[in-house]
């Protein structure tokens, strides 16, 4: 690993997970692999990050993905229709769930991040979750994390729980961010200048407010909303009444008339509008440089569709602590004199060069740094090293006595967890240090 942790994002939408992994990540990742279905997402993923994603995940053969560390998914919620798990994941076939599986048992990734609606805990009486766990702990060994987090608490106004499913191969410490509770109002996302096309006709207020005090009269909620601008935003939604849920309030117009359908209507004397897309772009944590190159409608549904940046770059951030304080605890913390006494001690256990007794000439040490070309100069300060750490258990001025325990392993593979617990104090090695011994 060269520090450049390479990513792939499923179910990438217009691509709010990629944007707060390079946030947080900066120059040490990068994107190997993208896919999303909706062809106008794919425009705007392609205006903002220059990459094409595949699309239909269902027709990608996981083994034709590159190799990569990080998979990154918002997947759409799916009940899985399975009396129990026989064949593993193999029974949640013909869900986007099972695609995700299938790409973590064929690649094998040192971590994922998996977002989705809060209701997935509660889908079909915990099920389905459930199900997802299992897979993801048994059938494919991942250590997982999992936590509701809310934009609110992250510094942007809206109202919007997401369930975090983080997993790493490796048994690594990993903790979701703390809230940042930064109070941001709705007001200061707000644009300052919107265009009057926003304001609601006085007629369509009119209808609103009839249709509200219908269902208000039946006992429901449902209906039109104002929010406060001193307060936040109800979680940006697709279709229905999701625009007319987050209305605002703003300058009152007056004499203003609107086009609808073939009729001129008189806009609202209240100031009440829609919130213009920009304002749904900075409600998600989205930079002002971010362009979407497509129709209104559809901008809005995109970003309905994706994350609060801010809440994924604080995960990212959690992410890339427990990658790298992993990489660090694995990178060789041995100087050149405590490689050179490793390698001294394995060539000796390979040449069989052990006695019973362990008692060695320091002449035999040298005739073998100099048989089997040891790179070894400073020979007193190595047996020094060993000796501090009883592997040698005697040293005297001409000879030496190796640890018992040293002479009485078989395996190499022994030998060397022994040489391991000594060097490292019993923690987890990595391949980075393999190489050296
Ligand atoms: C919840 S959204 C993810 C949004 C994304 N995280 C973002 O930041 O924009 C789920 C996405 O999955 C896409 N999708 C659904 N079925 C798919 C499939 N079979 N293959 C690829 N993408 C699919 C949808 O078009 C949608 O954009």
């Amino acid at each position: 690993m060269d520090g450049i942790f390479r990513a792939i994002d499923l179910f990438a939408g217009i691509g709010g997970i990629r944007l707060g992994f390079k946030e947080a990540f900066n120059d040490e990742i990068e994107f190997v692999f993208s896919n999303e279905i909706d062809p106008y997402c794919c425009q705007t993923y392609k205006a903002n990050f220059g990459d094409d994603p595949l699309g239909d995940i269902t027709k990608i053969n996981p083994n034709s993905i590159p190799d990569f560390d990080i998979l990154l998914a918002g997947f759409p919620c799916q009940a899985f229709s399975i009396a129990g798990r026989k064949e593993g994941f193999d029974d949640t076939r013909g869900t986007l769930f099972y695609n995700i599986a299938k790409i973590l048992d064929a690649k094998k990734p040192m971590a994922f991040l998996l977002e989705n609606v809060p209701h997935l805990m509660n889908h079909d009486k915990g099920r389905t979750f459930q199900i997802i766990r299992d897979i993801l702990e048994e059938d494919l060994n991942y250590n997982i994390h999992y936590i509701i987090l809310n934009a609110k608490n992250f510094g942007l106004p809206q109202n919007r729980p997401r369930i975090f499913i983080v997993g790493f191969k490796q048994n690594l410490r990993f903790t979701f961010p703390k809230p940042t509770n930064e109070v941001i109002k709705l007001e200061e996302i707000l644009e300052d200048k919107v265009d009057e096309s926003y304001y609601l006709s006085q007629q369509y207020l009119n209808g609103l407010k009839k249709h509200r005090a219908r269902h208000e009269a039946k006992g429901n909620g449902f209906g039109y909303v104002v929010v406060s601008r001193n307060g936040i935003a109800n979680a940006i939604v697709l279709g229905g009444m999701g625009k007319e849920r987050n209305l605002v309030k703003d300058k009152i117009l007056t004499n203003c008339w609107k086009r609808e359908g073939d009729n001129i209507q008189l806009r609202n004397n209240e100031g009440i509008r829609k919130m213009t897309e920009r304002e749904w772009a900075r409600l998600q944590g989205f930079p002002e440089t971010f362009t979407f190159p497509v129709a209104k409608t559809r901008i809005y549904r995109q970003l309905a569709n994706s994350v609060s940046v801010p809440v994924i770059s604080a995960i990212a951030k959690e992410i890339l602590k427990s990658l790298t304080e992993n990489i660090i605890e694995k990178k060789p913390i041995l100087n050149t004199n405590e490689k050179h006494a490793i390698d001294l001690l394995l060539t000796m256990f390979r040449r069989k060069k052990f006695t019973h007794s362990g008692k060695k000439m320091k002449s035999s040490i040298y005739s073998i740094i100099k048989n089997y070309a040891l790179r070894i100069d400073d020979i007193d300060e190595i047996l020094n090293i060993l000796f501090k750490l009883k592997l040698i258990e005697r040293l005297e001025k001409d000879k030496l006595y190796f640890n018992k325990k040293l002479l009485s392993i078989n395996t190499e593979t022994e030998f060397k967890k022994l040489i391991y617990d000594s060097f490292f104090d019993g923690k987890p090695i990595s391949t980075t240090i393999e190489q050296y011994i």
